[in-house]
Formats: C-alpha cells, sequence, structure tokens
C-alpha cells in the first residue's frame, strides 16, 4: 500500500467540458470526451493516490476509486476546485469554455419573428491560472493541458509562462489526427527545462505515464 508511488497524496483532476448556460434549455460545449482526464483520475488512484475528479457533463463512466465532484460550468468547475484543496498535484484536463454567456436568460428565448437574439459573451475565470498563482496553498506541482492545432510546442511553452504551472501536457487536436475524442493521443511533456515527446499511445497508458512521471516530479512533502 504504502509502497506506491502516490500513496498517502491528494490528486486533484479537472476533466470533461464544461457547459456554459445561454438560456433554460440551451447551452455552450465543445467536443472533450474527458477520457484523458478520467484516465488521468483513474492512475493516479490505482497508484495509491486520493483523487479528487471534478468533471464536466461527459458520457464515460465515474472511474472508480476517486471522489468525483460533477459540475456543468466553468464557474462550478472553479468553485468545486477550490473547494476539493488543499492538493499535492492538481491537473487540469479539462477542456474549459474560453466563453460563457453574458447574461444567462431566465427564460427559454423564443423564435418570435424578428432578428435573432444576440448572443454576448463574457470572458470565464481561467481554473488553471487561478490555482498555479494562489498566493497561498498552491499545489506544489500544477500541470496544465495544451489542445492545439498548429506550433503545438511553440504554444505550449508560451501556456507554460503564460500560466504559471509546472508543466503542460500539449498536444495536436488537428481534425485529422482523431485525438479529441478518439482513443489514442500523443504528447509533448514541456517544462521549464525543456520538450519530451511520447508516440502515439492510447490514452490509458498515456494516463499511466503521465501520473508516474508525476509522482517522480512532485515534492515528497505531503499534504492532509
Ligand atoms: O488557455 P487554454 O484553454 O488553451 O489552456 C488550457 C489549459 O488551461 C488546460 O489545462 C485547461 O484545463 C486550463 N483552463 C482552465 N480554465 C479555463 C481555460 C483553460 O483551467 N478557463
Amino acid at each position: 500500500e504504502s509502497g506506491r508511488a502516490l500513496s498517502g497524496r491528494h490528486v486533484l483532476v479537472t476533466s470533461g467540458p464544461t457547459h456554459e448556460p445561454i438560456d433554460p434549455v440551451r447551452y455552450i460545449a465543445n467536443r472533450s470526451s474527458g477520457r484523458q482526464g478520467h484516465a488521468i483520475a483513474a492512475a493516479a488512484a490505482a497508484a495509491g493516490a486520493r483523487v479528487t475528479l471534478v468533471s464536466g457533463p461527459v458520457a464515460i463512466p465515474d472511474p472508480a476509486g476517486v471522489e468525483i465532484v460533477h459540475v456543468e460550468s466553468a464557474r462550478e468547475m472553479l468553485a468545486a476546485v477550490e473547494k476539493a484543496l488543499p492538493a499535492d498535484i492538481a491537473i487540469f484536463a479539462a477542456a474549459v469554455a474560453d466563453w460563457r454567456a453574458a447574461g444567462e436568460s431566465e427564460q427559454k428565448l423564443k423564435k418570435d419573428g424578428s432578428e435573432p437574439p444576440p448572443l454576448r459573451l463574457a470572458l470565464n475565470p481561467d481554473i488553471l491560472k487561478t490555482v498555479a498563482h494562489l498566493p497561498a496553498g498552491r499545489p506544489p506541482l500544477v500541470v496544465g493541458f495544451a489542445a492545439e492545432t498548429e506550433r503545438v510546442i511553440e504554444h505550449a511553452q508560451a501556456k507554460l509562462a503564460r500560466k504559471g504551472c509546472d508543466l503542460i501536457v500539449a498536444n495536436d487536436v488537428s481534425p485529422g489526427t482523431g485525438i479529441m475524442g478518439g482513443a489514442e493521443n500523443a504528447v509533448h511533456l514541456v517544462t521549464a527545462a525543456g520538450v519530451e515527446s511520447w508516440p502515439s499511445l492510447g490514452k490509458e497508458e498515456v494516463a499511466r505515464r503521465l501520473v508516474a512521471r508525476f509522482a517522480e516530479l512532485a515534492p515528497r512533502a505531503n499534504v492532509k
């Protein structure tokens, strides 16, 4: 038990998309399946960690052995993350919507024959950036993801600095790759020290290897 790589550690994972309400029946969403984030949560639990998984709406089952918090919007996700801290390792694999509808309508918007209603957007909180910049209680290892369609590594390096995290797991989600929603993932690990590129592997295998790496990188100090 205590010999496992992450025993005694608390690992926080975000996963899945967020749904941003427009009115009571409509929302803005994205194509994230939650497969990679959920696989990481499961792999961390298998490595002995206490895991809190904060998940947006997904069609896949809750992984066994983790505490799961289901949320819909980015703002709910941030609140759930803040409530789940402190953590030894925080992994932000969710595809959080950058924008939400500015001013959710309390009633269903009706088509009344005139112009379509304008959809105004407001900026969502950046959960990864918020946690990585916490003045107190920042998890010792903060990991972000970067889904890019071009110049993947360059963008990931810029993101590492902008977000203030310790590691970016970058992947190419161009339509031709089949990664978004697919079973495989080819990732690049980007830190201040350099870049390591892995071959395309099943998302479960990527998760196991990532968790092993996080266990090596996370400082030994335990958060209870
Ligand atoms: O800025 P971008 O969305 O490309 O950054 C991706 C990384 O930031 C992912 O780790 C994602 O989970 C996280 N993120 C977040 N909150 C947001 C936007 C992104 O936690 N509002």
